[in-house]
């Protein structure tokens, strides 16, 4: 505990540091295309994510998750708005080191094994083969895949591929984790297991998770409840002048 320099006195414990939100969006929209083919995909979101968040973002399919979760990470660029990174020493766009993504749907390298897919970030970001497929296999055996590390994607499951994406993205040592729909393929009980996952990593690495998801079971699992429809975010559910059923 640090101390006053002159009287000695301790600092209360109460007294902590708040760290800067990992993101910051104010009035943010993406249109893709133009004119009378323009689709406004996210549409004037303002929204934090602090450092601790827990934020589940339920909607139905077109509502605009995807979008919202690629401007997150800074994939994709907002048409209009202001979307900044405060906790970025230069307050742009997170490295790939600071966010880890699990995509919807396929996105695990075709060539490459389960754990090799697993251990990619790993060793993409200097750590020798060897140790980032230790690592990986440590993931994957967490998620209930540990028995398909030597697996091709084209020989696992839509679920099976689905955990290991997402085994891809805990093994690193993010400081945001977005998981867009990562249970979408998943039953119940597969589902609550990447759940666990997703919190237990969040928890052990001090990192924001969110989490897209139509599953009410698995939003109900995050803290914060936030909600895209038609484009738009709401991300005051859990007061109750705005709570639905
Ligand atoms: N790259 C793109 N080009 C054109 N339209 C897109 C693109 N990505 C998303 N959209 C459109 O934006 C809207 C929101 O999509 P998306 O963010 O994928 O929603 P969700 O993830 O909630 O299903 C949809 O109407 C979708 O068709
Ligand atoms: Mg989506």
């Amino acid at each position: 505990m640090g101390s006053d320099r002159r009287t000695g006195t301790p600092h209360p414990p109460s007294v902590t540091y708040r760290r800067p939100p990992l993101v910051a969006a104010v009035q943010v929209s993406r249109t893709f295309g133009a004119g009378r083919r323009a689709v406004v995909a996210v549409h004037g979101a303002t929204c934090t994510i602090e450092p601790d968040a827990r934020i589940a973002i339920s909607g139905v399919s077109g509502s605009g998750k995807s979008t919202l979760l690629h401007l997150f990470a800074g994939l994709d660029q907002p048409t209009s708005g202001s979307l900044e990174w405060p906790a970025q020493d230069h307050g742009g766009a997170p490295g790939s080191y600071d966010v880890a993504t699990v995509f919807q749907g396929a996105s695990l390298i075709p060539s490459l094994t389960a754990r090799e897919n697993a251990a990619l970030p790993l060793v993409l970001q200097g750590i020798g083969q060897g140790i980032a497929e230790d690592r990986a296999d440590l993931a994957l055996t967490d998620l209930g895949v540990g028995g398909f590390g030597g697996k091709l994607p084209e020989e696992l499951s839509g679920g099976q591929a689905q955990r290991v994406a997402v085994a891809r993205a805990v093994a690193t040592s993010p400081r945001l984790i977005l998981a867009d729909e990562p249970t979408g393929q998943l039953d119940h009980r597969a589902a609550q297991r990447v759940v666990d996952v997703l919190l237990h990593t969040a928890d052990r690495l001090g990192a924001a998770l969110v989490v897209s998801t139509h599953d009410p079971q698995v939003a109900h699992r995050l803290v914060t409840p936030w909600r895209m429809h038609q484009g738009r975010l709401d991300t005051h559910l859990d007061e109750p002048s705005c709570r639905r059923s």
